[in-house]
């Protein structure tokens, strides 16, 4: 794996051993000290054209806790506002040397810009682009299903060395302006999951019937069969139109209060990628009821990071070296 573009360009062999080599690095943050010499002496640029906090932070770390050196570009207060582009702005950073650059930007492609036009000679790894893919997104909410769903074996952690086959996702909302929708669609699917889509007609995306999903309009229907419920957030600042009638009647529809979550089969959780509009998609009792894992997930996205940063800096040994080397130089 040299860069990480979409959840698409990953074999389930690939995913798994992300997934397995987070499991491994989630202890590090148990522990009295969060770090680990693995990147030493290796710079991780984080490029942010738009608004984060999760991505953002988790990435920075995540970079930290493998003892990388840490740049963070925000557009906001640097010369994009005199207006330097991507290309240039990527050249400037590079030529202060960069092993890695996390890019989030709001134009779908960037990313695969900065890989295959060489503007940047270190992984590219895409953290949101627009509205096409947000991968580390859709790995950190696979790790947390695993987590949840299913069980190790008694001489593992949680769920290693498995993927997600059978298991049942509802993901609701906003999917023509969600990058999250895409990537975890992709990589459900590479994990043996069935996806679901459940959306008004006017927030499904043309070309929805090459994904790998089913797509219903009725969430009342869905809740009933689903392992996972991942809603999405009512993405306003991208709406150039209007796509509902209104708050009260998509809430009504397409949103998930305490009523509609008590129809859910027990073992079943409730994801949001955040941040959450509440009262709109989903209410404050749900956001923080025992079924919601929505605060976990942001806990699950440093391991991730931190394993998908390794994977790309430090090589692609077998998850079994992986952890060795890690603990023995620990
Ligand atoms: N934070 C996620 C993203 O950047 C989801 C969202 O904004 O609704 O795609
Ligand atoms: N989930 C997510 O990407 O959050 P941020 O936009 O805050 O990074």
């Amino acid at each position: 794996m040299k860069h990480l573009l979409s959840t698409g360009d990953l074999t389930r062999d690939e995913a798994v051993h992300i997934l397995d080599t987070a499991e491994e690095l989630l202890g590090v943050a148990q522990r009295p000290i969060k770090k680990l010499p693995t990147l030493r002496g290796r710079t991780v640029v984080n490029l942010f054209f738009e608004d984060s906090t999760r991505t953002r932070i988790s990435f920075e770390a995540a970079a930290k806790r493998l003892s990388a050196d840490v740049i963070t570009f925000s557009a906001k207060g640097s010369s994009t506002s005199k207006g330097e582009g991507l290309k240039d702005t990527a050249l400037t950073l590079q030529a202060m040397g960069a092993d890695a650059v996390v890019v989030r930007h709001s134009a779908s492609g960037a990313p695969h810009r900065l890989a295959h036009a060489q503007w940047s000679r270190g992984a590219v790894v895409n953290a949101g682009d627009g509205t096409h893919e947000h991968p580390t997104q859709a790995l950190l909410d696979a790790f947390t299903m695993r987590r949840h769903l299913v069980e190790g074996d008694r001489h593992q952690r949680a769920g290693v060395g498995a993927d997600l086959a059978g298991k049942h996702v509802t993901i609701v909302g906003d999917v023509l302006h969600s990058r999250v929708a895409r990537s975890n669609a992709l990589l459900l699917h590479t994990l043996g999951a069935h996806v679901r889509l459940v959306a008004p007609p006017t927030l499904l995306p043309v070309g929805v019937d090459s994904w790998p999903v089913e797509t219903s309009y009725d969430l009342d229907a869905a809740v009933e069969k689903t392992d996972v419920l991942m809603m999405l957030r009512v993405q306003e600042e991208r709406m150039n139109a209007s796509y509902f009638p209104s708050a009260r009647e998509y809430s009504r529809r397409f949103g998930l209060d305490v009523a509609r979550m008590n129809r859910l089969p027990e073992h079943a959780i409730v994801m949001h990628p955040g941040p959450m509009n509440r009262g709109m998609e989903i209410t404050a009792d749900v956001a923080d009821s025992e079924r919601s894992v929505i605060v976990e997930q942001v806990t699950n996205g440093v391991a991730v990071r931190m394993a998908v940063l390794y994977l790309l800096l430090g090589g692609a040994p077998t998850s079994d070296d992986a952890v060795s080397t890690m603990e023995g130089g620990a």
